[in-house]
């Protein structure tokens, strides 16, 4: 079962003529990691910049941002930029990042990092003096093969720091649907055990939400909970990106953590995958990555986002998860 919303493969034509939507400039190949990042790209919702992303978050205005996501290197060899000399002059680079990060989030902001459980275990602790609090999210996937002779790994880990206690959360744009067991019994009393069952609360009659039920902070699981696989190929989002991560998992963060008109900014573009959630769902977006071939990639994407309403996305997310439930 396919899904029934198809995406763009294409850049839009008008009578024939490509209609591209923002202004590419020049790559600088040669760039010193010192020097100030450049303008690589210019669009009506945002703006993709070359460069060292420290350099790039220190010429920003402070408490000017309202979401960061961060898909940092995770110090696992992947690839050139993502080899440090040791795992101290891994934490020194971190840190440096997130001090700037956390100077540009307004008060209301967040601060997503993705890594390993075991690499961010290092930064959670040093990184936590520039919030006023921290939640430790699960990702789980199950489209991974175990080639090795280890523990097969089916998870990576997201820090979500606030910068207040006043911090942006629509918990209704993402929840997720009640299981088959809670809809049996829609509409029971508390027991008398539960917070709600007695004491100052009262009697508490319980009743299904109608959005659905409250998102867990592990984002995966069978059944009719959400579940998002990493990318693979065959997928219409891929590219060569070696680390991509999944448009489904950033459409749930940008949701939860933002409003339409905000500004959500990724400091390791990669291939783009958050201004392109982030213009799908009306936010405004600045990236930044040290490679212009990435970035190409990231233009592309964004070049042929489809037109589609929040709704049309979240309906999207919706057919895919019920499509992978269906195979199981
Ligand atoms: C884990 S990948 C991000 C992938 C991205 N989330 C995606 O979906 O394609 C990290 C990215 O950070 C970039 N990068 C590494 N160090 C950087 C730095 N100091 N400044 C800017 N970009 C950097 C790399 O080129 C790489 O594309």
């Amino acid at each position: 079962m396919r899904n029934t919303l198809l995406r763009n493969k294409e850049l839009p034509t008008f009578f024939g003529e490509v209609q591209q939507k923002g202004e590419r400039l020049l790559a600088n190949f040669t760039q010193n990691q010192n020097e100030l990042p450049t303008l690589f790209y210019q669009h009506p919702n945002g703006q993709l910049w070359q460069g060292n992303s420290i350099e790039w978050l220190k010429s920003l205005d402070s408490e000017s941002v309202d979401l960061i996501f961060a898909d940092p290197p995770y110090n696992i060899k992947k690839a050139d930029w993502d080899t440090f000399e040791s795992q101290e002059e891994y934490i020194k680079f971190s840190m440096q990042w997130i001090e700037q990060a956390a100077k540009v989030l307004k008060p209301t902001g967040t601060l997503y990092i993705c890594g390993f459980s075991e690499i961010l275990a290092d930064l959670k602790h040093p990184a936590t003096k520039y919030f006023k609090g921290c939640r430790w999210i699960i990702w789980n996937y199950k489209n991974k093969a175990n080639l090795g002779s280890d523990w097969g790994r089916s998870h990576e880990s997201i820090l979500h720091f606030r910068k207040t206690k006043n911090f942006t959360f629509n918990i209704d744009e993402i929840r997720i649907p009640y299981s088959e067991h809670t809809l049996k019994y829609p509409s029971h009393p508390q027991a008398e055990t539960s917070q709600y069952g007695n004491g100052k609360n009262g009697n508490h009659l319980w009743e299904p939400n109608q959005f659905g039920a409250k998102p867990k902070d592990v984002i995966e699981i069978p059944q009719d909970i959400i579940e998002v696989p990493t990318t693979c190929n065959g997928m219409h989002e891929k590219t060569p990106h070696p680390t991509q991560k999944p448009e489904e998992l950033l459409r749930k963060i940008i949701l939860a953590s933002s409003n339409i008109g905000d500004i959500v900014l990724d400091p390791f573009c990669g291939s783009g995958t958050t201004p392109v959630c982030a213009e799908q769902l009306q936010r405004k977006w600045m990236s930044c990555d040290l490679s212009p071939e990435y970035l190409d990639w990231a233009v592309h994407r964004l070049d042929i986002v489809e037109n589609w309403s929040i709704e049309k996305w979240i309906k999207y997310d919706f057919e895919n998860q019920k499509r992978r439930n269906s195979i199981r």
